[in-house]
């Protein structure tokens, strides 16, 4: 709960629309299928991600980075883990939704092989945008070796070496 001010900050800096009032506190306190994980750069948050467990299927709900922090590999730490955590659940899919004026999202999708699977429209209703579902492949050892190479590679980015 003590992380919720500064996600909120970085909510709204994100999304066309911010999260309503008191969603977060929500998930965090009420929503039991709920999961949040939070980047944090010398005790400050810079980024955030979160996922819905139902069944073995995992719904990733939020994943923002603060704007001044994107482009250097965060975002994809976010969703490596976030994946990974899936695996270890372990969860058989992973799903979500994106504004299809996103590329950049859905750029970081691709990367994780993700692939569209359908089309919500006018999904959102501040835009009236669509909404892509995509979903990742199945959670097996195969994408589980993907995600450990993913991970050596991005490691080396994060930590200088490339
Ligand atoms: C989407 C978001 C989380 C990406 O975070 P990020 O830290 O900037 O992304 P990364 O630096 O980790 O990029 C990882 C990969 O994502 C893709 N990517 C990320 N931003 C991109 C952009 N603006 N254009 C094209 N590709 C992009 C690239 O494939 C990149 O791999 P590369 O570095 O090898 O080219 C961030 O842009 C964000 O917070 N956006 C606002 C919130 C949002 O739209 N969330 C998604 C909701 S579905």
């Amino acid at each position: 709960m003590d992380d919720l001010t500064a996600v909120v900050a970085i909510d709204r800096l994100s999304f066309p629309t911010p999260a309503r009032p008191g969603l977060y506190e929500h998930e965090v306190s009420e929503n039991t299928l709920a999961h949040y994980q939070v980047l944090c750069q010398d005790n400050q948050i810079i980024g955030y991600a979160g996922y819905w467990l139902i069944g073995d299927e995992v719904h990733i709900s939020t994943i923002a980075v603060h704007p001044e922090w994107r482009g250097c590999g965060l975002g994809e730490l976010l969703l490596l883990n976030l994946l990974l955590l899936a695996y270890a659940h372990p969860a058989n899919i992973v799903t979500l939704e994106v504004r299809h004026a996103n590329s950049g999202a859905q750029q970081l999708y691709h990367k994780y092989q993700f692939e569209v699977v359908g089309r919500r429209r006018r999904y959102y209703r501040d835009t009236g945008e669509d909404a892509l579902i995509m979903t990742a492949p199945p959670l097996d050892a195969r994408y589980h070796q993907f995600l450990e190479q993913k991970k050596g590679l991005l490691w080396r980015r994060l930590s200088g070496e490339d």
